[in-house]
């Protein structure tokens, strides 16, 4: 394995759309996989896309927000509530040739970092709800409905496979500031922004320095 090179916008690269991969099995994908999931580890980031590493193939990993639909369809509604302790965070995903599906046009503002687009945040609007879907590394279909957080980070790595940087969906850019004055601006209890913060997950990447 190997920490490969972060592309920063500004790089040709990540403006173009990224190609199909013909094999997601072939041994030269599953080494991009590997290297893309240390490489997104060593960056402390939420996910990463392939032509962030200079590879413009349709490929992503990610790691999956612990969230409500954590326990899958047909699970107790009830049950994310029973114990204490914190939800585990899902394993990484990969995927090769994703695709996503909106399941709600609801456009919902709301932070978000890219490794990309180091020590900055902006507010984006997202799909609210979405269905995603594509080919894990082993060859095996992976489809899966997703809201909040996890819709949001998903939508953000699938946008980079078609060449699409944050900043370039947001629509205010005044709402596009420095990490360091992101962390004074939440810091107050009403900063009247009238953007949704109640996503803990949100806050907890922006505290952690999680990057997508
Ligand atoms: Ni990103």
């Amino acid at each position: 394995m190997a920490i490969l090179k972060i592309a920063r916008m500004g790089h040709p690269l990540l403006l173009q759309k990224a190609e199909e991969v013909p094999d997601p099995t072939a041994p030269e994908i599953q080494q991009l996989v590997a290297d893309m999931i240390e490489t997104m580890n060593d960056a402390h980031g939420r996910g990463l896309a392939a032509n962030q590493v200079h590879v413009a193939k349709r490929v992503v990993v990610f790691h999956p927000p612990a969230d409500r639909q954590a326990a899958g369809a047909g699970g107790d509604p009830q049950a994310g509530d029973a114990g204490d302790e914190e939800p585990e965070e899902p394993p990484i995903l990969a995927l090769i040739n994703p695709t996503l599906e909106v399941l709600d046009d609801d456009l919902v503002p709301g932070w978000e970092g890219c490794l990309s687009v180091p020590e900055m945040r902006g507010v984006v609007p997202r799909f609210s709800r979405v269905r995603y879907s594509g080919t894990t590394p082993d060859g095996k279909p992976f489809e899966r409905e997703v809201s909040g957080y996890h819709a949001r980070v998903v939508q953000h790595e699938f946008d980079h496979l078609d060449g699409i940087l944050y900043p370039m969906r947001m629509e205010d850019l005044g709402l596009l500031v420095f990490e360091s004055e992101f962390h004074h601006y939440l810091g107050s209890d009403d900063d009247g922004s009238g953007i949704e913060e109640d996503d803990d997950d949100l806050d907890e990447s922006a505290d952690d320095g999680t990057d997508e």
